[in-house]
């Protein structure tokens, strides 16, 4: 008699127990059998096949070293330590293994911030962990659940400085700090974790709002200085760089000095993380793009959302994958974006450096008529 087929229940225990068991063993033969295991979750339900997240522009780069070009993103993995919830370690897994499918593969990964969700070693360790399993360079960026348990000391270690530039193929790069917040937790004795708790909680009424901060303009005053006001810049931030909605703390206190600095430029294309959400907006020559969340997809604010703003719908509480995602930017030969929202379990939607140019005029995404928020 033939042994009888295990159910979909042991069969579950059985790959969990797998993945934990890979987990405690990180390495890089076991993140790639990890990768996979994670993979096949989601790929029952794919709706497009893996090649159709890529964009066009990538054509002629190797041959000049020089714009067009592409890049990926991650962001917003908010990991807790594996033992506590392996829903968020699976859907970094998930992306890292996007990242690494895509051909020809983008020239770099952006991480976009909120690597943690505590800013805990264990929970920041296990993502530069997983982190390492990106084939392709991968630039840091820093989120607020980074950053205040131990005010970045730990992610600097890791990942080195939090504000830095770079110049690339034609394009200059400026990674910011923009969580910085005025002290609220020394006169309340808070402790770290306090703080942390605090921060990580968007809208209470006890913490100041983000901004990038004096010291911080005048670290990209002085960065911007010597680039060419011809020169397409691109600024990765994990705050917007605008005022979207102040009580959730989707906001930069000092984001109107900010785009001052900015103004001057040709081309100015932000890639921000936190909102967790497609987001669109233009301010005068300044491009913004909203990146998704590997973790889940915050609703969009009751105001303030940017007019060119094509809204996803309502993710279903019950995928963990809907509404969440990874992508990718496309930059073209002037050096403007076309960004690439691969959505899990979606169709995914490529906004276009046009659809900003022309203020909504032209080549604007497809629209759903589901339901949003
Ligand atoms: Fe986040
Ligand atoms: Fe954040």
């Amino acid at each position: 008699m033939s042994k009888p087929a295990r159910s979909i229940e042991t069969r579950h225990h059985e790959e969990r127990d797998a993945f934990f068991a890979g987990l405690r063993r990180m390495s890089r033969r076991s993140f790639l059998r990890l990768a996979g295991l994670s993979a096949g979750l989601a790929m029952a339900k794919r709706l497009v096949p893996p090649h159709s997240f890529q964009l066009v522009e990538v054509a002629g780069a190797a041959e000049t070293g020089k714009l067009p070009f592409t890049f990926a993103y991650i962001s917003d993995t908010h990991l807790y330590p594996a033992r506590l919830n392996d829903r968020f370690v699976r859907a970094i897994l998930k992306a890292v293994d996007d990242v690494n499918s895509l051909d020809p593969p983008p020239d770099f990964v952006l991480f976009g911030g909120d690597l943690a969700q505590l800013g805990q070693r264990e929970e920041l360790d296990l993502g530069h962990e997983i982190l390492k399993g990106v084939k392709v360079p991968v630039r840091m960026m820093v989120g607020e659940h980074d950053w205040f348990f131990d005010m970045g000391e730990h992610w600097r270690a890791l990942f080195g400085p939090e504000q830095y530039s770079f110049d690339y193929k034609g394009v200059h790069f400026v990674t910011l700090m923009s969580v910085q917040e005025k002290d609220f937790w020394t006169e309340r004795g808070m402790t770290p974790m306090q703080r942390m708790q605090t921060v990580a909680g968007l809208d209470n009424g006890l913490q100041s709002r983000f901004e990038v901060g004096a010291a911080g303009r005048e670290w990209l005053t002085k960065d911007l200085e010597k680039v060419d006001k011809k020169t397409p810049v691109v600024v990765f931030s994990h705050s917007p760089l605008y005022k979207y909605y102040r009580p959730w703390n989707f906001w930069t206190e000092d984001a109107d000095d900010v785009q001052a600095i900015l103004r001057p430029f040709e081309h100015v294309t932000v890639l921000h993380g936190h909102t967790h959400q497609l987001l669109t907006n233009r301010i005068d020559n300044i491009y913004f793009h909203g990146m998704l969340s590997t973790a889940w997809p915050w609703p969009y604010a009751p105001e303030g959302l940017p007019k060119l703003t094509i809204q996803q719908n309502r993710a279903d509480p019950f995928d963990q994958f809907d509404g969440c995602g990874d992508g990718s930017v496309g930059l073209t030969e002037e050096g403007l974006a076309n960004v690439l929202y691969n959505l899990w379990d979606r169709n995914p939607v490529t906004v276009r450096a046009s659809y900003l140019a022309s203020s909504g005029a032209k080549d604007a995404p497809a629209r759903t008529k589901l339901p949003s928020y």
